[in-house]
């Protein structure tokens, strides 16, 4: 798989890398450490989790996995957002949820906006910020994370007396190898305008839709992470791509059949790998054959940068609101 000298750290993580978010919520703890060990397997060398997954469990399903990998990959963590108390109620909420995903797919969206409002944002106190990054280190079973995340921090929790600080001294203390933030685009660019000294990593999601890239005026003094290259993207386009004659006219424009099964998907993961050169892409996936075909993207080109821009410019048509 091909890596990345990730720009304002010493690390090398895989150019595409693998998301946490729905390991233990819609899945259960040994698929979810299967889907690890496939991505890994398949050459991903770099992990994003957060605190708040998986209702404060995703952590610990990558940690099981990192007790058997963690010399040859990379981890990053984020605080500021918790997940809800661990109570009988919640793991009712878990089976039930996971058996509804099981029998209905499409209650998944509306499984993760109840999953998101379970979880509470803006917790930047130092103190607070401290007990997260513990329990972190514990739940993933390591000494060091790679790198600790602002999770959807604004740029006023930014002021907050002493998170700086406690970012710095984990850093010294070796909790830490970098830290930076995981927010909205917006607040990505006024963070690097105004406290850019948070920001030496910036992760945001990016895809066809918008360019939010322009979030970050030198990719090469900030190591840019992106996601959400799928997320909101596919269903619609899937919907599109429905049409045979709307298929047929992209596929002949594309010289590419746009009906095989996965191309549309791989083709806007390959949007984002084209776009965001110098850093690292994420995605997440519950298929263990998706994860291995789009980990192929990063190591060789199944497709030309001419017909990843053109199908970028046919969708970012058809999906804006005038299109
Ligand atoms: N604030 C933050 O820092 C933040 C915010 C959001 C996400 N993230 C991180 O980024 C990770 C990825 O999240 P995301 O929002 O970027 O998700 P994403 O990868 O854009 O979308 C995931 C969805 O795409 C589907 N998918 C994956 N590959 C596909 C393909 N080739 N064709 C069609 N569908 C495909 C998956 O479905 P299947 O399961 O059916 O494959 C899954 O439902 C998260 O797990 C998290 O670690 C961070």
């Amino acid at each position: 798989m091909r890596t990345v000298e990730l720009p304002r750290t010493e690390l090398n993580p895989s150019r595409l890398a693998f998301g946490s978010a729905l390991l233990m919520a819609r899945l259960g703890r040994r698929e979810s450490v299967r889907l690890l060990e496939a991505a890994h397997e398949a050459g991903i060398t770099h992990f994003d989790t957060a605190r708040a997954y998986g209702y404060g469990e995703a952590e610990s399903a990558v940690g099981e996995f990192l007790a058997r990998h963690r010399e040859s990959v990379t981890v990053a963590t984020k605080l500021g957002m918790v997940p809800p108390r661990r109570s009988r109620s919640l793991g009712l909420a878990k089976t039930v949820a996971r058996a509804a995903v099981r029998r209905a797919p499409a209650a998944r969206r509306l499984l993760r906006r109840g999953a998101a409002t379970m979880v509470g944002s803006g917790h930047f106190d130092p103190a607070e910020a401290r007990s997260s990054l513990e329990t972190s280190l514990r739940e993933l079973a390591v000494e060091t994370v790679d790198l600790l995340l602002l999770h959807e921090c604004r740029p006023a929790d930014l002021e907050t007396e002493g998170l700086f600080d406690f970012l710095q001294s984990s850093v010294q203390a070796g909790k830490v190898r970098h830290f930076g933030i995981a927010t909205d685009p917006h607040s990505t660019a006024v963070i690097l305008d105004q406290q850019a000294r948070f920001a030496p990593v910036a992760q945001f999601e990016h895809n066809v839709r918008d360019d939010t890239l322009a979030a970050v005026p030198d990719p090469n003094r900030t190591a840019v992470i992106t996601h959400s290259a799928l997320r909101e993207v596919i269903g619609p386009l899937t919907a599109l791509l429905r049409d045979p004659a709307l298929r047929a006219s992209w596929s002949r424009e594309l010289d590419l059949d746009l009906g095989r099964p996965g191309v549309p998907g791989r083709l806007l993961l390959a949007y984002a790998l084209e776009s965001n050169a110098t850093g690292v892409v994420l995605f997440a996936s519950t298929d263990e054959a998706t994860i291995r075909a789009n980990a192929a993207l990063a190591d060789r080109d199944e497709f030309s940068s001419e017909q990843i821009q053109s199908f970028a410019r046919l969708a970012r048509g058809a999906l804006s609101p005038a299109g």
